[in-house]
Formats: structure tokens, C-alpha cells, sequence
């Protein structure tokens, strides 16, 4: 099959921020403790977090994490989790009906997001708590001394505050099976009350307030304009979630669910725009995808875990090779709207639904999906243009036709380098790629990545961690992206 890409210097979509390379670590399964955190592990560093995970973790250049949920925070007392370990309570975890010891609360976690080189974004309770503990949570974390909180974290050992500037005005609140679920006009208020309380504390943080957990909820768009009608004012961003899965087994039709996620984005977007006209506001929402990943091969598996125990193995999504590839057209996705997603989260990052797995005691590996984001992670940073697919396309049932390539050009024009992010949708033919870049001059290739596998079910564990790896293709004058697979094909000029 023959495929045309066409970008140009002169029709960019916007700059990339970092923060789209963002991540996600919630109180849930094994993603604290027997993931980030295990004292006892051979790799255990000085604070019992692991050095094989947070190698892994640093290799994915994560600029930004969401802690500490998730469903989880909507019923989490922040301040269980600070001060002398040995007096923390422990309690009945009712979003995972699990037993939460507390032995990892904000003071560790801000250690451990120093040493894993990333930013935290951190959530709020507004399930079961409100403004007052939101606004305590701010002083904490970010008051510089003098009051009752900030003087707390101070005797807690910490001098400086955490300057966390990112923070999330709970999760998921539209959901039924939120602790402390709301209407839209509940959640509205108490967003905006909260926020405005937020920012008197720290004028410096920015806010996101809460979309719809998915594109699917009945109460989807109507959330939107109400929440936003209460908060425009007050927030920065309004979250999405989406996670996706082949629950139908068919592999062509799932390979087309970021026609969904491209969707969701452009209507959010739309919807924050009609806001904006009728509050007759200057500010433009931008957009911040804080879950978004495969979830559906755990779901079984989950049904069978015993309630209240510390840690079970919950979401532990083994991902496949096809799992990957949509990945990677979700990165893509992401990208092409850089201009209003400004932030988004791979929910989560590890054990629980992740791309790192690793076992309690043992070894840590790279699932399949670790590598479409280490490589958009890597190189496809600076700027987004827009980029033209000239292809045949398939019918994909209710993501409607769906292009064989979905595909982006990035730029960093300090590098002076071109990254294209190509997915080949076809599960029988390669691509031929004529591909134009307008306005930088001569392009010569340096690399082409590929993933691909001639098992789409195929995937790592910890006895055969590489059986789905990237490969570099020689760097020759045809580009041709193989069937099934991804791509990075870099330019440097
Ligand atoms: O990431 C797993 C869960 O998915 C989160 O806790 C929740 O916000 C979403 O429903």
C-alpha cells in the first residue's frame, strides 16, 4: 500500500508540553508497595523505594505523576499518611476494599518523585472531605513556615515545602462507584469553593477539575458545561479518562479506538470553547488526559481477589503487542491535539495497568506498551505540526473508517531533528511512506525504530522480558512502515 505524509514549518499545531508524558501511581494493587516501594528488596535504596523500578521509571523521562489516586483519594484522610510511621493508622480502603497501611503517604512519595526526576500532580479529596482539608493539604505541601501545617512538615522533617504545583479537584466524580459521588451541580460547588480556597493558600498552583471518567458516561457533555459553568473562573485544566480494550476480539476494529479518544478530546474542547464565549472569558481551558491506557485483561482475574488485604495483585493488565500499537496511535492522538492537551497521565505506571511490572521480592521488567511511550517520551518533543495521511482506510465499526496509518510529525527545532510517529494499522501489508516535510530543507534519516511481532498476542514477562523490543531498521532512501507495527523514523537537517 502506498501512503503519503505531509507537514510543513509553516502549519504547526502547537508546542508539546512535557507534561503530556505524564504518568500515574495510586494507593491500589501493587503499585506502592511491591512497585515503587518494597524495604527489604535486595534494590531497596535508603528510603525502601527500588532502584530497578525507578531505573525504569527515569529511562521513561516522566515529567509528571498523579498521586495518590484515582478512586482512592476520595476517601483518603492525607493525614494518615505523615509523621512518625509508626503511629499511622491503618484502614479499611473502601474504592479497592483493601487494607491501606499507610507506611507511604506524601512525605515519602515527594522524596520519591525527586528521585524518579518528575513533578508531582496531586489530588484532592472531595469525596468524603471538602475545602477545609483541601486548603490544609495546600499549606502542608507548600506553605513556607509558620503556620500550623507548614510548621507540621517541617517537624515531619521537612524544611522546604514540596512546591507542588499541580493539583487535581478529586477524581471521577461523575461515577457511581466513587466514594462520595455527586451530581454535577454538587460537584460544581464544592470544585469551585475549593479551588478558590486552594489558590488564596498558593496563589502559584494550577487547578483541574473533573470531566467525565469516560467518553461513554450517560451524563457526559451535560457534566461538562455544568462543572465548567461553576469553575471556568477558578481552574486551568478539565480532565478526561479513557481507558480502552479488544473486548470484542477484533483486532482491526480495536486497533481504531483512538478514533474514540480523538473524538472525546475535540468535543471536550468544543464544549470549554462555548463556555468561554458565554462567560466572555479571555482563558482558554486547556485539556489534561490524566487516565488514559488499555484496561479490560484483569478484569476476571479481579473478581477473584480476596477483600482486605494490603496490596493484592489488582489490574495487573499483561499487555500484548496489539496492546502497544494502540499505545502508540493513543500517543499520537495526544500529540496531534498538543495545542489543547496539555497534560495526560498513562494510568498507571507500575503493576497496576502498566508498563512496568515487577514482582514482590524479584525481578522488574518492561511490558509491551513501555516502548510507544519511551520512544514519544524521547523524541517526540518541541512541537507538533500538523500532519497530513494520505491512505486507504477500513471500516471499524463504531469508531466508523478508520486510516490504515495514523501518523505525526514533531520538531525540535534546538535538536534540529524531525521524529515521525507512524502506526501501520494493516495487518496484512506494509506502507510505502512518500513523505514531505516542507520548509526545513534537506532531511537526512538517522533512525528508524520499529515494533512489531508476528504474534499480536505476544507479550514480556519476567522470564522472557524481551520478546516484544523495538529494532532499528537500516536507514535507507524508502521509508516503509511494516504491517502491524510502530514506528519512529527520525530526521535530522
Ligand atoms: O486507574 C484505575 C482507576 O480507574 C482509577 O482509580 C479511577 O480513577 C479510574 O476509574
Amino acid at each position: 500500500m502506498k501512503v503519503s505524509i505531509f507537514s510543513d514549518r509553516h502549519f504547526p499545531i502547537g508546542d508539546i508540553d512535557p507534561r503530556l508524558y505524564g504518568s500515574f501511581i495510586e494507593h491500589l494493587g501493587r503499585a506502592v508497595y511491591g512497585g515503587i516501594y518494597e524495604p527489604g528488596h535486595p534494590e531497596a535504596d535508603d528510603m525502601g523505594f527500588r532502584k530497578d523500578v525507578l531505573e525504569l521509571v527515569r529511562k521513561l523521562n516522566v515529567p509528571i505523576v498523579r498521586y495518590p489516586g484515582g478512586n482512592f483519594v476520595s476517601g483518603y484522610r492525607w493525614e494518615d499518611g505523615i509523621g512518625d510511621r509508626k503511629e499511622r493508622p491503618r484502614r479499611t480502603e473502601l474504592a479497592w476494599f483493601t487494607i491501606e497501611p499507610n507506611e507511604v503517604g506524601i512525605d515519602e512519595f515527594q522524596a520519591w518523585a525527586k528521585r524518579a526526576g518528575s513533578e508531582i500532580m496531586m489530588a484532592v479529596n472531595l469525596g468524603t472531605r471538602g475545602v477545609e482539608d483541601a486548603r490544609n493539604l495546600v499549606e502542608y505541601c507548600n506553605f513556607p513556615g509558620g503556620t500550623h501545617y507548614s510548621d507540621l512538615r517541617r517537624k515531619n522533617g521537612f524544611e522546604k515545602p514540596f512546591a507542588i504545583k499541580n493539583w487535581c479537584l478529586g477524581n471521577e466524580m461523575d461515577g457511581p462507584w466513587q466514594i462520595g459521588h455527586k451530581t454535577a451541580e454538587e460537584y460544581g460547588r464544592i470544585a469551585a469553593e475549593a479551588g478558590k480556597v486552594m489558590k488564596w493558600v498558593d496563589p502559584s498552583i494550577e487547578l483541574t477539575v473533573c470531566g467525565s471518567s469516560s467518553s461513554e458516561m450517560d451524563t457526559f457533555i451535560e457534566w461538562e458545561e455544568t462543572v465548567l459553568r461553576h469553575t471556568y473562573d477558578v481552574v486551568d485544566y478539565v480532565s478526561l479518562h479513557n481507558y480502552y480494550g479488544n473486548r470484542d476480539n477484533n483486532t482491526e476494529k480495536y486497533l481504531a479506538c483512538s478514533l474514540d479518544m480523538d473524538n472525546f478530546i475535540t468535543t471536550v474542547a468544543s464544549i470549554c470553547d462555548v463556555i468561554k464565549r458565554r462567560k466572555h472569558s479571555d482563558k482558554t481551558m486547556m485539556l489534561s488526559f490524566d487516565e488514559w491506557n488499555v484496561w479490560f485483561h484483569s478484569n476476571e482475574q479481579d473478581k477473584k481477589i480476596e477483600k482486605w488485604t494490603v496490596a493484592p495483585p489488582q489490574l495487573e493488565d499483561v499487555y500484548t503487542f496489539e496492546d502497544a500499537l494502540v499505545v502508540g496511535c493513543l500517543l499520537i492522538t495526544m500529540i496531534r491535539h498538543a495545542d489543547r492537551v496539555k497534560m495526560a497521565c498513562l494510568a498507571q505506571l507500575v503493576n497496576v495497568i502498566a508498563p512496568i511490572m515487577t514482582e514482590n521480592g524479584g525481578r522488574a521488567w518492561a511490558q509491551t506498551i513501555f516502548y510507544p511511550f519511551l520512544h514519544a517520551s524521547s523524541y517526540a518533543r518541541g512541537k507538533a505540526l500538523r500532519t497530513c495521511v494520505e491512505c486507504g482506510t477500513y471500516d471499524a465499526g463504531k469508531y466508523g473508517q478508520a486510516p490504515y496509518v495514523e501518523s505525526v510529525v514533531t520538531v525540535d527545532e534546538e535538536k534540529r531533528e524531525i521524529t515521525v510517529l507512524a502506526v501501520n494499522r494493516s495487518l496484512t501489508e506494509d506502507a510505502e511512506v512518500d513523505l514531505t516535510v516542507g520548509g526545513y530543507g534537506e532531511l537526512r534519516k538517522i533512525e528508524h525504530l520499529i515494533l512489531t511481532c508476528d504474534d499480536m498476542n505476544a507479550c514480556n514477562t519476567a522470564d522472557a522480558p524481551d520478546t516484544v523490543v523495538p529494532a532499528a531498521v537500516p536507514c535507507t532512501e524508502k521509508t516503509v512502515l511494516g504491517k502491524h507495527s510502530w514506528n519512529v523514523i527520525r530526521f535530522a537537517w
